[in-house]
């Protein structure tokens, strides 16, 4: 039993590729990615809101994909790179999804913007020009409580140069 507990708590080294960098770091194995990014890392962009994988505001790129950090053991992304929010801009001049997000006046508290920009940024890498369902699919699992949703869909048309289309009320 105290042998079991005892493996369980030790520590293990991995490699993750985070915004081109590669780091090695001793993790707990019980440890989430998104604690891994933000405490030992320090990239504290990446916000951990609800850590139960309910808000969206975790999410960053594992391999190009969204998921939730939160939810995500570090020790299962050994490996792999990771995208978070620090690596959108370049140097002092912002990404234009996050132009578009100032422009439309879709920040507020920002609490869930990190989550919401990578959510975006996978969704126009993989598809340039999204239709308004694609668009609230993508976003289907970033909460926000500030915007109304209505300006960060306006920021995504204008991201995607779409600025002419109305948005739909989500
Ligand atoms: S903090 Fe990860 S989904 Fe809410
Ligand atoms: S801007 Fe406040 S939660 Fe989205």
């Amino acid at each position: 039993m105290i042998e079991a507990v005892k493996s369980r708590s030790r520590k293990r080294l991995i490699t993750l590729t985070v915004n081109g960098e590669e780091h090695e770091i001793a993790i707990r194995p019980n440890a989430m990615l998104v604690d891994v990014v933000r405490d030992q890392i320090g990239l504290t962009g990446t916000k951990s809101g609800c850590s139960s994988g309910s808000c969206g505001a975790c999410t960053l790129l594992i391999d190009g994909r969204p998921m939730l950090a939160c939810s995500t053991l570090a020790v299962e992304c050994d490996g792999k790179a990771i995208r978070t929010v620090e690596d959108l801009a370049d140097g002092e001049r912002l990404s234009p999804i996050q132009e578009a997000f100032l422009d439309q006046g879709a920040v507020q508290c920002g609490f869930c913007t990190p989550g919401m920009l990578m959510s975006v940024t996978a969704l126009i890498a993989s598809n340039p020009k999204p239709s308004h369902q694609e668009i609230k699919k993508a976003l289907e699992g970033n909460l926000c409580r500030c915007t109304g949703y209505n300006a960060i869909f306006n920021a995504v048309l204008q991201a995607t140069g779409q600025d002419g289309i109305k948005p739909i009320m989500f």
